[in-house]
């Protein structure tokens, strides 16, 4: 029976080793973390991380063929495949501050698998890494003196968080890259084998190392880039009298454009987008491709031009002063059906305002208060008052202003006329994510803003 080990029980550990799992009883996945606390959480019936469908699928297979421990190096011992689904988050120091990927952890794991090993294994890069990462695993796992022998493979993972569950059930591709060699392609093969389980085989494309590794960068570089040309045109529209909802609509008929990842917004968040774009032009820059690196960079830009943007008009249409106003704030986590707020549009916006003298009232479905006072320390300062609200309608009362900074299902059901009747006047709502109908929320009386809109 094939043994399963993936190191690192985040966003993507997680629910793709349960999807494994649950698709495969025969096979015993452990995921196994350095970190006791989340690692209980995922033991527990409040899982670290919210997903839709996630908690049931765990709680199917946990303890049967689904485990989760602290003990990494029993755990690498006994696995004959091994994913690495470890942070790579952006390098907060020394050579490529800011930019490059902060490639420790990933190391760190492929020394402890080459130290601890006896056996051959499969390596599988899950985590998002700078393209010819593989080559230092490898150099670092020859290292192992046990006789043990590894095939390092990258399987880039494409799953969007919210939606996590089916991406990894129904993905649109399963991308395998490794080495030509015949040990190689045995390898590519005995991972595909398992993805085939529940995945057409078309849809499993495999590739050598270095095109896997740099088509996951890229892959995210042109999605993020899609939302920062929407959101470019979105500035156009307010000064033009133009509608970015309908301007979305009517390009994205063009089968060559296609509609998804059009919807404007107040810039995207979110762990990787902008990780994994500076990833890129570091990467550029190292190959001595500054006009490469400079392109790239402007999606980058544009986000957080557009971040900014949203936080200037607030300002400006509350009579350029907002210095003691209650601002009421739907959503926090950076989109919606998940509790991560890494990155979130919702941590710049409201740090913003804080530095503004504003009171700052925030409301989320998922994200609790010490992750949201935790995301908003360094924010705080000597202006901040912050409060964190567990009901949308005590969060609007006597509010100056209402800012939809996540796109909630459940905020289109709130009652708009119970949450006006609350509020201050002139009473405002700014849709970072065009979720209400500014229309109708005019009609009540509110004085409503969304992106695009004029
Ligand atoms: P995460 O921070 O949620 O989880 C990473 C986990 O790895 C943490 O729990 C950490 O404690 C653990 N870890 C770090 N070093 C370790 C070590 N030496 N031994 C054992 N555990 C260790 O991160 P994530 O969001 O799951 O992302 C993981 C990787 O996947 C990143 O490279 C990311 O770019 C990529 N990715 C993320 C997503 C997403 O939606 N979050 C999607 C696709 C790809
Ligand atoms: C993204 C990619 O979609 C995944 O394919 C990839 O695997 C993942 O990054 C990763 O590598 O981490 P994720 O960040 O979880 O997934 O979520 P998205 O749905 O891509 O949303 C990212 C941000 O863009 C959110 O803030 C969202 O609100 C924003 N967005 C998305 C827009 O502003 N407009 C859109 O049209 C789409």
């Amino acid at each position: 029976m094939i043994k399963i080990c993936c190191i690192g029980a985040g966003y993507v550990g997680g629910p793709t080793m349960a999807v494994i799992a649950q698709k495969m009883p025969a096979l015993t996945v452990t995921i196994v973390d350095l970190n006791a606390e989340r690692i209980a959480a995922w033991n527990s019936e409040v899982l670290p991380i919210y997903e839709p469908g996630l908690y049931e699928i765990v709680k199917a297979s946990r303890g049967k063929n689904l485990f989760f421990s602290t003990d990494v190096k029993n755990t690498i011992i006994e696995a004959d495949i091994i994913f690495v689904a470890v942070n790579t988050p952006t390098k907060n120091y020394g050579i490529g501050l800011g930019k490059a990927a902060d490639t420790r952890y990933i190391e760190s794991v492929a020394r402890i698998i080459a130290e601890v090993s006896t056996g051959n294994k499969i390596i599988v890069e899950k985590s998002t890494v700078p393209v010819k990462t593989a080559e230092t695993l490898k150099e670092i796992l020859t290292s192992n003196n046990h006789g043990a022998e590894f095939q390092v493979l990258s399987n880039p993972e494409f799953l969007a968080e919210g939606t996590a569950i089916q991406d990894l059930i129904n993905p649109d591709r399963v991308l395998i890259g490794g080495d030509p060699t015949p040990e190689g392609k045995k390898a590519i093969e005995t991972l595909a084998a398992i993805y085939a389980h529940w995945i057409p085989r078309e849809k499993i494309l495999t590739t050598n190392l270095w095109s896997s590794e740099l088509s996951k960068l890229v892959a995210n570089a042109f999605l993020a880039q899609r939302i920062s040309s929407i959101n470019s045109i979105s500035a156009l529209c307010e000064k033009t009298g133009a509608d970015i909802d309908e301007v979305a609509n009517a390009i994205g008929k063009d089968t060559r454009i296609g509609s998804k990842f059009l919807k404007a917004s107040i810039g995207f968040g979110g762990s990787c987008f902008q990780k994994d774009i500076l990833n890129l032009i570091y990467l550029c820059e190292y190959y001595a491709l500054p006009e490469v690196a400079r392109y790239w960079a402007k999606v980058v830009e544009m986000n957080n031009w557009q971040k900014q943007r949203f936080s200037h008009q607030i300002v400006r249409t509350l009579f350029s002063t907002v210095a003691n106003k209650r601002i009421a704030v739907y959503g926090f986590a950076f989109k919606k059906d998940t509790n991560d707020t890494r990155e979130s549009a919702a941590i710049d916006v409201c740090r913003s305002l804080i530095e503004e003298c504003a009171e700052v009232v925030i409301y989320d479905p998922k994200v609790t208060q010490f992750q949201i006072m935790e995301c908003l320390a360094q924010g705080i300062g000597k202006n901040g008052r912050v409060q964190v609200e567990s009901c949308p309608y005590h969060a609007a009362l006597q509010s100056h202003a209402i800012l939809v900074l996540t796109e909630w299902e459940q905020f289109k059901a709130l009652d708009f006329n119970r949450i006006y009747n609350s509020m201050q006047r002139p009473a405002f709502v700014f849709d970072g994510r065009n979720t209400l109908n500014i229309t109708e929320l005019c009609s009540i009386g509110f004085r409503a803003f969304g992106i695009g809109k004029s």
